[in-house]
């Protein structure tokens, strides 16, 4: 988990070495570009690691058209005798070959029992996602009061979550490549959306959905769109007149292909056609665009921090109801705010009901 928001588009891999009921030696991939993590593993070892089991959360690689040497040959050659995997990896230069190519050497190759495997694919579930469906793991974020509110009167701005939940918010935006808000939240919060106060592990992309394109020009995100890559996703049928202010003040605006009128989709591949693919997509919604990726079958994690207070005002938009379809992975209590993690069972980004790596080291934060 180490690596994470820092070796993708790559999977978060780690490795243990044992030998006679030890441990000898650990290792994750923590960057992309830089060492797997059985060669680290192999290197961390305090013994000679001829003889021992090597157990991966992934297919080692077998492959050469990437930045690293394969780990197979090398696990090969330090004497490896069985190696024991998580899953296989999706990825077409290996699937399956990296087994073949260490049992052809003669190594002794096991796979996990399924539940612990399941779970080896819900780490790297935003990588399968993108090997088979091509698309970003999508995460969704929102504050709600104890009566289920969302913003204050009339929809103005309120600060639901405290100190704590907000550090734990902008540990997901360090590892986010985008940052996805609907254009009422923009009308009505003025939001930056950058990361603070936490590591910025990736500088991550502010997109607005705004299909009739009324960004105002003076919002704080476009007044900063020089500095921080903005996009504004849109729709053919957007008034052209507003295109260049914004164009001119560093925006990028885009808009889905005519046979592809979904906004939900453009916005999620956004760096697809503009600059590089997305692999892990925070959207932070109002209740109208929370039920839309929702119907749309978009969503494949939720994080809701519910506050302990009430606002009681009926003009309060209220907030969307969580489909039963979501699992319930995790509970962290943070001072006067609790934070509970779902995963959408129904998509594709679900192998398991386990708390995902983001939970587990925000939990670390505590
Ligand atoms: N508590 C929290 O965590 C949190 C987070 C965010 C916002 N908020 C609050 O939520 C309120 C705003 O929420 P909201 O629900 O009105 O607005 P929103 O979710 O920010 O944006 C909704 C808008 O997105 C656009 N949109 C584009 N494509 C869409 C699609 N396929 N389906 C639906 N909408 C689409 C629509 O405007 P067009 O038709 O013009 O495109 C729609 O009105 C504010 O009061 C804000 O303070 C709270
Ligand atoms: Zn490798």
């Amino acid at each position: 988990m180490g690596g994470r928001g820092r070796v993708e588009p790559n999977p978060m891999v780690g490795c243990v070495i044992v030998r006679d009921g030890q441990v000898i030696g650990e290792g994750f991939h923590a960057a992309f570009g830089g060492p797997h993590a059985e060669p680290t593993a192999l290197s961390a070892s305090t013994q000679s690691p001829r003889g021992a089991t090597a157990y991966v959360t992934l297919e080692p690689c077998c492959h050469t058209n990437k930045k690293t040497p394969p780990c197979v040959p090398t696990l090969i050659e330090a004497g490896i005798t069985r190696v024991v995997i998580g899953c296989l990896d999706p990825n077409p230069n290996v699937n399956g070959a990296g087994v073949r190519m260490l049992r052809d050497a003669s190594i002794e190759v096991d796979r996990v029992p399924d539940g612990l495997g399941a779970e080896c694919r819900q780490l790297i579930a935003p990588f399968l996602v993108r090997q088979q469906f091509q698309r970003p793991y999508v995460t969704m974020k929102w504050a709600q009061t104890a009566d289920g509110k969302v913003a204050g009167h009339e929809g103005m701005r309120l600060q639901i979550s405290g100190d704590r939940a907000n550090a734990f918010v902008h540990t997901l935006r360090a590892r986010s490549d985008a940052i996805v808000v609907g254009i009422n939240t923009v009308l009505t919060d003025d939001p930056v959306l950058t990361v603070r106060g936490v590591p910025a592990v990736r500088t991550p992309e502010r997109v607005i959905i705004d299909r009739k394109l009324r960004t105002p020009n003076d919002c704080r995100l476009v007044r900063t769109a020089l500095q921080l890559p903005t996009v504004v996703v849109t729709s053919l049928t957007a008034p052209s007149t507003n295109f260049e202010p914004l164009v001119e003040r560093g925006v990028r605006v885009v808009w889905p292909p005519a046979q592809r009128e979904d906004v939900l989709l453009a916005a999620l591949a956004a760096g697809d056609w503009v600059q590089k693919p997305y692999s892990h997509v925070l959207v932070e919604p109002g209740p109208t665009l929370a039920n839309a990726f929702f119907k749309a079958g978009l969503c494949d994690r939720l994080w809701v921090i519910h506050n302990s207070r009430s606002i009681e005002d009926a003009s309060a938009p209220t907030a969307a109801t969580v489909p039963d379809w979501f699992a319930k992975t995790g509970e962290l209590s943070l001072g006067a705010d609790t934070l509970i993690e779902y995963l959408n069972v129904q998509s594709a980004g679900y192998h398991a009901t386990v708390p995902s790596a983001d939970f587990t080291l925000a939990q670390d934060l505590k």
